[in-house]
């Protein structure tokens, strides 16, 4: 099985989807080490109430020795709001998933993040939204695309009601996307990523 490391920020929802489909045999990896850059992060909470390692560690300069001491193949960004080292993308490359919550390249790069990518949306009006996991690049948002669901928002009134609707998609695209990986289903070639 291998390894997996997720890095979060915040309450954890999509880590708790990868912790339930840990617990359904649904991963094909397993979830040794949950590290956040903020220490009142609930994710950590959630993660020790699983029987995971958790740590904050508040310098994502000091997260790659982490990474290596504890020989994690896979790192999953589940809301991590710090800037990735580049030492860290080089030695992990095509080797660090991220979600981001909305179509990528629609709503991303430097500022969006969190409620701010809805409320985008919202104001530009668009009908359809959804979510992206992706391979992390130097690139903020721009490394291959893995996976990607739509839905549509045009009936939603609040970047609140958006954020719950497409994390209703993230929560299923996540562990599908780890769990591909950890099959060794994910190519990369000419960056873009192919299922097999
Ligand atoms: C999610 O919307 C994710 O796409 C983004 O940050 C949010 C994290 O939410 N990168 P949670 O902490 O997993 O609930």
């Amino acid at each position: 099985m291998l390894r997996i490391a997720v890095l979060i920020s915040g309450g954890g929802t999509n880590l708790q989807s990868l912790i339930d489909a840990s617990k359904q045999q649904r991963l094909d990896g397993d979830i040794v080490l949950v590290i956040s850059n903020r220490q009142s992060a609930y994710g950590l909470q959630r993660a020790r109430e699983a029987g995971i390692q958790a740590e904050w560690i508040k310098d994502p300069t000091c997260v790659l020795k982490r990474l290596q001491e504890e020989k994690i193949d896979l790192v999953v960004l589940a809301g991590y709001l710090a800037i990735v080292p580049k030492e860290m993308i080089e030695a992990y490359q095509h080797r660090i998933i991220n979600i981001h919550p909305s179509l990528i390249p629609s709503f991303c790069g430097p500022g969006f993040y969190g409620l701010h990518v809805h409320e985008h949306a919202l104001a530009r009006g668009v009908k359809v939204s959804g979510a992206t996991v992706h391979f992390v690049s130097e690139e903020v948002d721009g490394g291959p695309i893995i996976l990607q669901e739509a839905t549509y928002i045009g009936d939603l009134e609040s970047a609140t009601e958006i954020q719950q609707r497409v994390l209703e998609i993230e929560h299923r695209l996540l562990p599908q996307a780890v769990s591909l990986f950890c099959q060794n289903r994910l190519k990369v070639e000419n960056e873009r990523v192919k299922i097999i």
